[in-house]
């Protein structure tokens, strides 16, 4: 098992490693008495892993409540965001209790956007269950839900009280949602970690997954602990996502987060060795990269027409955009440009 303990605005501890999950209840007791338990959880987990996590709990004498909503991105929403704050409301929750955000990217980031919420704020545990909860979204405080214009519009930084990575979770973890996982293994591996990077390009990952996700984590909790709101560094953890979000848009999101970022990951990378930004040639190890994990390397839409949806993002301010550009495998610096120039890098 790996403690990590993130510097932020406030100060929380991450474990990682198999049967983690146990902690939950003696963390809990330890940090904020007895409280009461909200467990947060999709449709798709909750058939899993819900029963033990409540069982667990009841049996060291929590009074837990379960709130189970429709797996996938159309519930990441004002709507379901609400139904929960009225449930917690409902049933009496108050600002010393637990709201335990058991899953993915999605639950993890409603949940901690409704903890935030609730009564200005009530204690939040993330217990993401897939491999890109665990490595990227459960750290580091980003909460969101979408609006109609967009992706992760309505959001609050909002660190975690603890973060429990159980590895045995990604057992059920269907092999298409572990290789999007993948993808975001990667990106750290490209921006931070030239060792990582080797260490997922080839051979079987599934045998070092506690050293894997530990040091995309360190990666994670390092940057965030220098640019916990985002200001600077912390735009290099989106790696690959300029070109990710747009074709993830165009897909109307039918193409998942992982495999986007895999192929906006190849494209910058090519875009980046042939317009001599990159100080050795990058394409050639992420494309093998990705293909060695499950993810395709080509995007379904042609670079010059994903101009108009990669400037529609955060990244974009007036009429620059700021690029994450690999310098070598395990190196990227962040260059800001015009977005004339951005256009005729695309061929658009
Ligand atoms: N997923 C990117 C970040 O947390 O900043």
């Amino acid at each position: 098992m790996e403690r990590l303990t993130v510097h932020a605005s406030v100060q929380y501890d991450i474990f990682i490693g198999n049967g983690v999950r146990a902690l939950l209840g003696e963390q809990l007791k330890a940090m904020f008495g007895a409280p009461k338990v909200c467990l947060l959880c999709d449709s798709n987990v909750a058939p899993l892993h819900l029963k033990e996590a409540a069982d667990a709990l009841a049996a060291q004498g929590f009074s837990a409540a379960s709130f189970v909503f429709s797996a996938g991105e159309q519930s990441k929403s004002p709507e379901t965001l609400f139904s929960l704050l009225e449930f917690l409301a409902e049933r009496q929750f108050s600002r010393k209790d637990v709201l335990v955000a058991l899953g993915g990217g999605v639950t993890g980031d409603l949940g901690g956007l409704a903890s935030a919420l609730f009564m200005r704020g009530m204690h939040l545990v993330q217990m993401p269950t897939s491999l890109l909860a665990m490595v990227d979204s459960s750290v580091g405080g980003k909460t969101a839900v979408n609006l109609a214009a967009g992706k992760n519009l309505a959001g609050v930084f909002r660190q975690p009280d603890l973060v429990l990575c159980d590895l045995d979770y990604l057992r059920t973890l269907p092999d298409k949602d572990f290789a999007d996982g993948m993808a975001e293994v990667i990106k750290y591996g490209m921006i931070a970690d030239r060792d990582l990077f080797d260490s997922v390009k080839d051979g079987d990952v599934k045998d070092k997954l506690e050293e894997i996700v530990t040091a995309c984590v360190r990666i994670k909790r390092d940057v965030v602990s220098r640019d916990e709101f985002d200001t600077g560094e912390r735009a290099k953890l989106n790696f690959g996502h300029t070109l990710a979000h747009a074709i993830e848009k165009e897909s109307g999101f039918s193409v998942s987060h992982g495999a986007a970022v895999a192929m906006g990951m190849v494209a910058i990378c090519a875009i980046a060795d042939a317009h001599g930004f990159s100080d050795v040639l990058t394409f050639p190890a992420v494309k093998a990269a990705v293909e060695h994990n499950g993810l395709s390397a080509v995007s379904p839409f042609p670079l010059p027409s994903l101009f108009a949806a990669s400037v529609g993002d955060k990244k974009r301010s007036g009429n620059a955009i700021t690029l994450v550009l690999p310098s070598e495998i395990g190196q990227c610096r962040l260059k800001t440009m015009a977005l004339e120039r951005w256009k005729e890098l695309l061929g658009a």
